[in-house]
């Protein structure tokens, strides 16, 4: 099975990815996890992804592309995977056709979640550096204060979290991520979902569209 989630920054992709990913045992590949985790080995793709992803703009093409095209070389996404936050943009889109070759996808959700909860939910979000689990602390916090359940790491506040960052990521997502609605749209893989419910909600409203096909 081959998905794609879509949505504005904070809208639930990750939450949602990861359950997708364990419910059907396909892997979840995060653009931002592959760009946070260049970073943070200091590799030559990292250095040139940092500063815009601090500033809440979209990093260059060409970077996201060399890692995606090698994360999507590896044997594990042979039977599928769950894509989250790639591609951001139409020019994504060609390039992620090229790369699976005519193999389509199943299915790309769009979870839609108005602005004032995103900035809301931003607030609260802590973030795990190893495994990339994510937390809010009012809503689903993790059990030892600051600590990730799955992993025992440190949990922390990503920095283009603070609400400049997010004001100005959500406006680069409708600049540039939004006209990938209409995309999908033509080749009818779109189901919308109503992202602002609570999380297992909107994952059986998730499971549902799947059954749908
Ligand atoms: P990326 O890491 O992809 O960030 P994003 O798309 O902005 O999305 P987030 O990860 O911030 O939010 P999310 O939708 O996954 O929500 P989450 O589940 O965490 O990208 C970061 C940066 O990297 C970009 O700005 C860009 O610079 C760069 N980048 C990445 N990919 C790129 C690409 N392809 N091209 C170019 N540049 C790229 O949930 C958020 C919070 O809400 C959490 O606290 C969570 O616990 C809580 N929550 C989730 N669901 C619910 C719910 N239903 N109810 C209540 N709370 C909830």
């Amino acid at each position: 099975m081959r998905i794609i989630i879509l949505g504005p920054p904070g809208s639930g992709k990750g939450t949602q990815a990861k359950l997708i990913s364990q419910r059907f045992s396909i892997p979840h590949i995060s653009s931002g996890d592959l760009l946070r985790d260049a970073i943070s080995k200091g590799t030559e793709l990292g250095k040139k992804a940092r500063d815009y992803i601090e500033k809440g703009l979209l990093v260059p093409d060409e970077v996201v592309f060399g890692l995606m095209d090698e994360r999507l070389k590896e044997r594990d996404t042979m039977g599928g995977f769950i894509l989250d936050g790639f591609p951001r943009n139409l020019r994504q889109a060609h390039h992620l056709e090229k790369i699976l070759s005519g193999k389509s996808m199943d299915l790309v959700i769009y979870l839609d979640v108005p602005e004032e909860v995103i900035v809301e939910r931003f607030s609260g979000r802590r973030s795990c550096k190893k495994c990339g689990r994510v937390y809010h602390l009012k809503r689903n916090p993790p059990a030892k204060d600051e600590i990730c359940d799955s992993c025992g790491e440190k949990l922390i506040k990503r920095r283009d979290d603070e609400e400049d960052v997010v004001r100005k990521r959500i406006q680069v997502f409708k600049d540039q991520t939004q006209p990938l609605i209409a995309h999908y749209k033509k080749y009818r893989k779109l189901k919308k979902v109503n992202g602002k419910g609570e999380v297992l909600k909107v994952f059986s409203e998730i499971l549902s569209e799947l059954e749908k096909g």
